[in-house]
């Protein structure tokens, strides 16, 4: 069988625990730590006219990370112009030559490493790991998308029975908008991007408002790397009002979303009722993840995937474990090991190597979250809670687990450091998985057992995108473990994945009569 992309290797990233790899970053970093950055739309090469705002840091809210100037939708219709100029030529680019840009790119990104990190870090609230496993990520999609699209996007001949020459060829499909959320600023920002230049788009680039910055870095190192500059608008501001601008735009082919279930379906209505071409709509959603224990399992191993799955980079991961299904016999166990590692993790400054957990991205997201703990800590469902130091001035949320009776109870997705966790009997397996299956969304799913069976029982009843057993259910790596989800979680393809690309082109047959 053909393993797409093989001919290129995962980035290797740092050790920050191997003190001579972590001593050269530590410095660099600190000279990184103390700068500010600014953002503005950026078309043509040219930084257009905006809105200024200040970017304050989520964990030191006194600290000002940079400004950022907001894109108008006024804005929009000229930018479409110039994308839609731009496509042909564009898109008549041989794949290598795009192909060669994105390994570019990855270059740069790893010399510019320290900057990135120091970004995730102070914009988007990112621990060190998190920002090393970001950069890698983006790094990775770079590659990846570049290896494949020289092995996918080649014509083909397919020679068959009627005597004439058949190939198959593709083409991008014109203008694409690129919609990123805040919790991958960098990777799912250029993954996206990449996948979509790489195809022969024009693209059209909406980052996420609490992370505009980085991806203003992201465009810069872009443009460094060779991109012409007609080929690429980056359009930071307001999703609503610019989305809605564009989503409406004739000249739009097709939109690559990453964010909530919600904004994927507004997405969706615009595209079906915009005049111009039918667009396509490749969307990556939200999640209700559960882990499924059974009494077989390894209480030490379930502990630890657990806590890596429900709480790093605080929760805020669209993988992130919810929902901890534990069979009763063994559930005392687990939760007295689970309230044990959760005493141990630390909360703080993400600037820190010891910082197990950072902040959420803001208030807002905070004070949703907050509501949700304290109406369970109301009901007395409290099983065990991180301390929270004082002396923290961010968005901090400290990590808690809670009894629930089953995934039904939660009406929606959480997006931060709470887990539920709900007892079930031997016997009710089934049940268990029909509960998951009814929520609708299916995107990761981690199952503990050492009994075969039972893990072919789930992984043929479940219906997720990415199921994980006997590990932590976050972290799916480029190239190796494409990821997304089913249902109300997205459409797919899967990022990361040998059919990623080819929802982004258009494709086409000609038949020669020899
Ligand atoms: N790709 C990310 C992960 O696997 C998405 O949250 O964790």
């Amino acid at each position: 069988e053909q393993l797409f992309g093989a001919t290129r290797r995962n980035s290797q990233g740092i050790n920050l625990n191997i003190a001579s790899e972590w001593q050269p970053l530590q410095q660099a970093l600190q000279a990184q730590l103390g700068r500010q950055w600014q953002a503005a739309p950026l078309f043509g090469g040219q930084r257009l006219a905006g809105s200024g705002q200040a970017v304050h840091c989520p964990w030191d809210r006194q600290r000002l990370v940079g400004t950022l100037q907001w894109a108008d939708a006024a804005q929009v219709p000229a930018v479409m112009d110039g994308l839609a100029a731009a496509f042909p030529r564009w898109s008549a680019t041989p794949v290598a030559e795009r192909a060669a840009l994105l390994e570019r790119l990855a270059d740069l990104l790893e010399a510019h490493r320290a900057e990135l990190l120091a970004l995730c870090c102070l914009e988007a609230g990112k621990t060190l790991q998190d920002g090393l496993d970001e950069v890698r990520e983006a790094v990775d999609f770079c590659r990846y998308y570049a290896a494949l699209a020289r092995e996918r996007l080649l014509r083909g001949e397919l020679p068959g029975p009627t005597g004439e020459r058949n190939e198959l060829f593709y083409e991008g499909r014109g203008v694409f908008a690129c919609i990123s959320p805040w919790n991958f600023p960098l990777a799912i920002f250029l993954g996206q991007i990449a996948a979509a230049l790489v195809a022969g788009n024009t693209v059209l680039a909406k980052p996420a408002e609490q992370a505009s910055l980085i991806a203003m870095r992201a465009v810069e190192l872009l443009l460094e790397a060779g991109l012409p500059p007609a080929v690429l608008a980056l359009l930071p501001g307001d999703g609503a009002t610019l989305g809605t601008a564009f989503c409406s735009d004739a000249r739009l082919a097709g939109v690559c979303f990453t964010g909530s279930t919600e904004t994927a379906r507004l997405i969706n209505r615009q595209l079906a009722d915009k005049p111009g071409p039918l667009a396509v709509l490749i969307a990556e959603t939200g999640g209700q993840n559960a882990m499924i224990v059974d009494s077989t399992a390894l209480p030490e191993q379930v502990v630890k995937d657990a806590v890596q799955s429900a709480f790093t980079s605080a929760g805020q991961r669209c993988s992130a474990l919810r929902v901890l299904y534990v069979q009763e016999d063994i559930a005392p166990r687990v939760l007295e090991l689970l309230a044990g590692a959760m005493a141990e993790l630390r909360v703080g400054p993400p600037d820190r190597r010891a910082t197990d957990v950072g902040p959420l991205i803001d208030g807002e997201a905070r004070a949703t979250l907050l509501a949700h703990i304290d109406r369970l800590k109301g009901e007395g469902r409290l099983i065990a809670e991180t301390p929270l130091p004082s002396g923290l001035d961010g968005h901090f949320v400290a990590p808690v687990a809670f009894a629930i009776e089953g995934i039904h109870a939660l009406e929606r997705e959480h997006f931060g450091p709470v887990l539920h966790v709900v007892r079930y009997a031997a016997g009710e397996l089934e049940q268990v998985v029909a509960a998951i299956n009814a929520t609708g969304y299916g995107l990761t799913l981690g199952v503990h057992s050492r009994n075969d069976d039972t893990v072919r029982r789930i992984e043929r009843l479940a219906r997720v995108g990415n199921l994980y057993v006997n590990r932590n259910q976050i972290g799916a790596v480029v190239g190796v473990q494409p990821f997304g989800g089913l249902g109300l979680s997205g459409t797919g393809p899967k990022a990361g994945g040998p059919n990623y690309l080819l929802r982004f082109v258009s494709e086409r047959c000609t038949a020669t009569n020899t």
